[in-house]
Formats: C-alpha cells, structure tokens, sequence
C-alpha cells in the first residue's frame, strides 16, 4: 500500500505522531507485504493560507509555490490510504491542520482524492473529540474520500497515549479494516 501519514501537531514527535505510528506499526505487524509510507508533520511547516484566488478552478493545482503543499498533494494523489491526525485546540482541529485542508481545495473541484481511503485521528487531553473528528471527517466527505476508521486517544496525566487500552483497541480496529481482514 502507498500510505500517506499527516500530523497536524507541532510536536513532531507527540501524541498524534505517537497514535499515527502506532496504526503504521500494527500495519507493518500485520502484513508480510512492503508499504511505502510517507509521514508529514505539517505543524511546523508553516503552510501558506488558502488565498481564495480560485485560480485552482481552472488549474487543478495551487497556485501557491512558496511551500511543500506540491509535494504532499502529489503524494496523497497516488495514496492508497491517508491517515491524518489532530490535536484537540479549543475542541477543535489545529490550526495548521486547518490551514494545510483549505489547500486541498485545489483538488476538490475535480474530486481527485475521490475514493481514496482515510483514518481519522484525533488526540486530546480532557476534551470530547468529537468537533474536531467532525471537522476532518466532513471534510473528507466533501472530498468523496472514504472514511475507513476513526481513531481517538486521550493521553493520560502521564502524557501516555500509548499505554492506554481503549485507543489500542481502536487502532487494531482501524488496521483491520483497513487491510480488508474486516469490515467496519
Ligand atoms: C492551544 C491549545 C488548545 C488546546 N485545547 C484543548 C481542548 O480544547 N481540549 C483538550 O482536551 N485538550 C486541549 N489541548 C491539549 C492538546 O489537545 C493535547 O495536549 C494533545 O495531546 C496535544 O497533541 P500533540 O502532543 O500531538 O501536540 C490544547 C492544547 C493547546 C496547545
């Protein structure tokens, strides 16, 4: 499979990067085949804002040189399955995140992400997720991407995500569909 993995967190290495390895790890665990995955932390990245140019309509493609949004769009266009992952801010998605989805407008407008499959993964502290799961799941649904799976993790006053029982069990959950040994 060709997998493309997004962290919207500015912690390259924190809990959403924690959760998304996680799913990549029982991926790798659970097949003989070879994937290529590619994994983006997008949170530093300082992508620029959509500019509501529209030039894209036309193009297909973003205007906008100055970034690594090319080279990711690219990727995600041959992906088999993108797993991309928030923290909660503000009961919401973070604002990176946000601002790298607004670019894919560019390739809403024909729908070329269409069909490709996702896992949603949301990471918080003590907040419910379910704004920010809505934000990324709704916009994959305007993209006619496939919604696979969800994955939620609250991290623990030891700041342990991975120690927890229920995202374990949503992981191994959200790889098993994902690898078509079951159905959601
Ligand atoms: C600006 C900001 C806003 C946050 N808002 C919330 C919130 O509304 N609810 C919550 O449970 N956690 C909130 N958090 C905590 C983060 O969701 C949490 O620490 C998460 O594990 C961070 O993920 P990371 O380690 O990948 O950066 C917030 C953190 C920051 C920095």
């Amino acid at each position: 499979m060709n997998i493309v993995a997004i962290s919207g967190s500015q912690h390259k290495k924190g809990n959403t990067a924690i959760l998304i390895s996680m799913i990549i790890k029982e991926i790798r665990n659970n097949t003989t085949s070879k994937h290529t995955i590619s994994f983006y932390s997008i949170g530093k990245k300082a992508f620029k804002p959509c500019k509501g140019c529209k030039a894209c309509i036309k193009k297909g493609r973003c205007t906008i040189k100055s970034d690594d949004w090319d080279r990711i769009a690219k990727k995600m266009l041959k992906a088999d399955l993108i797993i991309i992952g928030s923290p909660v801010f503000f009961h919401d998605i973070s604002g990176p995140l946000k601002t790298f989805m607004d670019r894919t407008y560019s390739l809403w407008h024909a729908r070329q992400l269409k069909g490709t499959r996702i896992i949603a993964v949301v990471v918080s502290k003590r907040s419910e997720t379910a704004r920010a799961l809505e934000s990324i799941t709704l916009w994959a649904q305007l993209h006619e991407m496939k919604i696979i799976a969800t994955v939620c993790g609250k991290r623990d006053a030891h700041f342990n995500i991975k120690s927890n029982a229920s995202c374990q069990k949503s992981v191994k959950k959200a790889v098993k569909i994902a690898l078509g040994i079951t159905t959601s």
